[in-house]
């Protein structure tokens, strides 16, 4: 989960501590700025499958009817966990992400945002992108684990909701399956405050840019150099050589 401490009160972190977990939780673990919002809403959106009003659970707004969960305790046999990744792109949107949100007194250029991401050291998060991907696939076959790519859900959304929803054992009749789908789409989401944590203007300054921002794959080409472009492959290579799936980086 990505906690930005100054908007959480010690009760609430405490809360996270001692949440019990039931059989029938989902999990959704992601690396931050790879579509988490986005899968809460599908998962809000398959719990009431009837929902003709989109709404999104943030940090600021109601609990998740969800829980999130990251690197806290393993799931038990039961429970599902979602996973989802993105890849470049991730960093492009942290970029974007640190220079709207007020608390993150991080570094801004997107040089620096890229050594700190490539040395595993982006503000708020734990673990390196790296070591979250090939660690959670590594428990893909001993954990009830779904592994989603945000670059999946780009290309056929119709497609990952039906995963996501037989997944959880969830029946949907084809105008529920389109009702989520209408409602999780980018444009859709993009007008739910909620979404863009409008409400949170402590967090957020509008004048750099809304939460959902572009809610596309490939806009590490419109930010990368072609040499800070070399450096990233090259490390990527050497990280995920025995990674068994393969990325997407365009459309
Ligand atoms: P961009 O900044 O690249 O646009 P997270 O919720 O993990 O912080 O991820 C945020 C990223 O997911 C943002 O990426 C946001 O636009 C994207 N996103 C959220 N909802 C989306 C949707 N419905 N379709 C596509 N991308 C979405």
């Amino acid at each position: 989960m990505f906690i930005v401490p100054e908007l959480h009160n010690p009760e609430e972190l405490d809360q996270i501590q001692d949440l019990e977990i039931r059989d029938t939780d989902v999990f959704v673990v992601t690396y931050p700025k790879s579509g988490t919002i986005w899968l809460q809403q599908i998962l809000l959106l398959l719990q009431f499958k009837e929902l003709h009003h989109s709404r999104v659970s943030t940090p600021q707004s109601d609990p998740p009817a969800v829980p999130l969960h990251a690197h806290r305790a393993q799931p038990q046999e039961g429970q599902g966990d979602l996973r989802g990744q993105k890849s470049k792109d991730v960093l492009v949107s942290f970029y974007h992400f640190q220079n709207a949100v007020k608390v993150l007194e991080t570094d801004k250029s997107f040089d620096e945002v890229l050594e700190r991401f490539l040395g595993g050291r982006v503000p708020g998060v734990g673990k390196n992108w790296f070591e979250h991907i090939k660690t959670w696939f590594s428990h893909k076959d001993d954990l009830n684990m779904l592994f989603i790519t945000y670059e999946e859900m780009i290309q056929d959304l119709t497609s990952v909701i039906k995963k996501i929803a037989d997944f959880l054992e969830t029946e949907l009749t084809q105008d529920q399956l389109q009702n989520v789908v209408k409602h999780s789409t980018f444009k859709n989401m993009k007008k739910i405050p909620q979404a863009n944590y409008e409400q949170a203007s402590k967090l957020m300054d509008k004048q750099q840019g809304s939460f959902m921002r572009k809610g596309t794959i490939g806009d590490w080409k419109n930010h990368f150099t072609v040499a800070q472009n070399e450096r990233f492959d090259k490390i990527f290579a050497e990280e995920m050589k025995d990674f068994p799936v393969s990325f997407i980086w365009d459309e």
